[in-house]
């Protein structure tokens, strides 16, 4: 049976909420890979919005949702989400959703090591969401992460906590605060340990029997090809690996499992924290994509930072990430400007490039090379087929398509879960 990967293609805040919500209709499983509640994904179904940011977006149309292992998972931000959906008539119960039993804890010192370090990053300021996600990776790679399988067992905690104290203390005490209480930190984990248990399970097991029986997985990608902690405008990235390839070890299938990767782009470009952002709009338009966009984040409420299209990141992106078709998403935004630029190239010192340069030094420095096309009279908003477009906007996709050498196989004209237009379907279709 054919699987579909998301991923966002850009810096994250594509639309691959909305963009998953519909294709989870036409799963029998989704499931979270990466990534953990930095992510904030807006879904709208008739007059009512739902805003995840942990569960996979299938909770909402009850598909069965799975966090995978390679997600780090903060149990109380987890316990409040889900009170959250359950106030707006989404059921969650063990038969709905899984946890990975072997996914890392993001903990209180997590959240305030994060806070710690932006504060005291001067210039170097990430921008990070403060959730402690970048803390949790670095632990669960230094081996010394609380799991979810550990809540069964938290008599038996003392090893991990002296790993986990003798690396924090250290850090707590260069930035003047005081040593980790370890009866404090016990006593939250024994306090919420029976809600996430409740939950906990060998995922990949479980996915190799669904997967065996026939299921449609959807794989939901967190974040954005541009954050990614490899091949994004590093050191300006979120912790984790976000492109296609991290759905095998971040929940346990191997890489065949992927499917058809549909990369979630926008019809321009967006920008939350600190980094290079080459086409960024300092001025009336910038504005005016962000005023169109409701560009606020959805985790945090910054203001995001909003440019033209960058053709120059998706196709290299896309072809990063294995990306078979994209969903473009909020071409409804562009609608009545008189004029639209892509770029299409940088110039760098004396040089023209095709690809943006892997230091950030450079990347600072890359000046947009843009075509200018001309704009749309008329509407695309709400369309649902390309009848429905301006003989112009379909001429801006198009371009797209082509400079960024991968075909379109949905676009989206409003943040309604049905206002798209299907040209492939990803889970019918992957030849
Ligand atoms: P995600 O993080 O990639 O899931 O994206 P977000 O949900 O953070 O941000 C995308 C925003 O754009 C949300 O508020 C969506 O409701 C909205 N949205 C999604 N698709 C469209 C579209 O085609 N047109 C418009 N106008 N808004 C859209
Ligand atoms: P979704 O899934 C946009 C950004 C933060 C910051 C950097 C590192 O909604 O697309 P982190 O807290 O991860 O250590 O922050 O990554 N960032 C996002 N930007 N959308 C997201 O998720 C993001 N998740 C993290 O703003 O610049
Ligand atoms: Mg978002």
């Amino acid at each position: 049976m054919p699987n579909v990967t998301v991923i966002g293609a850009q810096w994250g805040d594509e639309g691959k909420g909305k963009i998953v919500d519909w294709l989870a209709a036409r799963a029998d499983v989704v499931v979270r890979f990466q990534g953990g509640h930095n992510a904030g994904h807006t879904l709208v179904v008739g007059e009512t919005t739902y805003k995840l940011s942990l569960l996979p977006s299938g909770i909402v149309t009850g598909t069965l949702s799975l966090i995978g292992n390679g997600v780090v998972l903060d149990p109380w931000a987890l316990r409040d989400e889900i009170a959250r959906l359950e106030g707006q008539g989404v059921t969650i119960t063990p038969d709905n959703f899984g946890i990975a039993d072997n996914c890392p804890l993001i903990l209180p010192v997590h959240r305030e090591l994060d806070g710690l370090r932006e504060a005291a990053a001067g210039s170097g300021k990430i921008g990070t969401t403060k959730r402690g996600i970048g803390p949790a990776y670095e632990d669960k790679v230094g081996r010394r992460a609380i799991r979810v399988c550990d809540l069964a067992h938290l008599t038996d905690l003392d090893p991990l906590l002296d790993r986990l104290c003798a690396h924090h203390d250290a850090l707590r005490t260069g930035f003047g605060e005081p040593p980790v209480d370890r009866a404090a930190l016990v006593a939250e984990l024994e306090e919420v340990a029976p809600f996430v248990q409740r939950f906990a399970q060998p995922v990949w097991k479980r996915l190799r029997e669904i997967r065996q029986e026939g299921a449609r997985i959807l794989f939901e990608g967190a974040q954005g090809v541009l954050l990614d902690v490899d091949h994004g405008t590093y050191p300006f990235v979120t912790s984790s690996n976000t492109v296609s390839g991290t759905v095998a070890s971040g929940s346990g299938l191997g890489p065949s499992a992927a499917g058809f990767v549909l990369g979630i782009v926008k019809a321009y470009t967006t920008r939350v924290g600190s980094g290079p952002f080459p086409t960024e709009l300092d001025d009336e338009t910038g504005q005016r994509l962000g005023e169109r966009g409701c560009e606020f984040g959805t985790v945090t409420a910054r203001k995001r930072r909003c440019g033209w299209f960058d053709a120059v990141l998706v196709r290299q992106t896309c072809a990063i990430s294995g990306v078979t078709g994209i969903a473009l998403t909020k071409v409804d935004v562009l609608d009545g400007f008189e004029t639209i630029r892509i770029c299409t190239g940088y110039q760098l010192d004396d040089r023209q490039l095709d690809y943006l340069p892997a230091a950030a030094a450079e990347q600072a420095r890359c000046v947009p090379i843009y075509e200018e096309m001309e704009g749309w009279n008329g509407t695309t908003r709400g369309a649902r087929r390309w009848a429905d477009l301006p003989a112009q906007a379909i001429k801006y996709i198009r371009r797209i398509e082509e400079l960024i050498e991968c075909p379109v196989a949905s676009v989206s004209t409003s943040p309604e879960r049905e206002d798209t237009i299907l040209v492939r379907n990803p889970f019918a279709d992957q030849n």
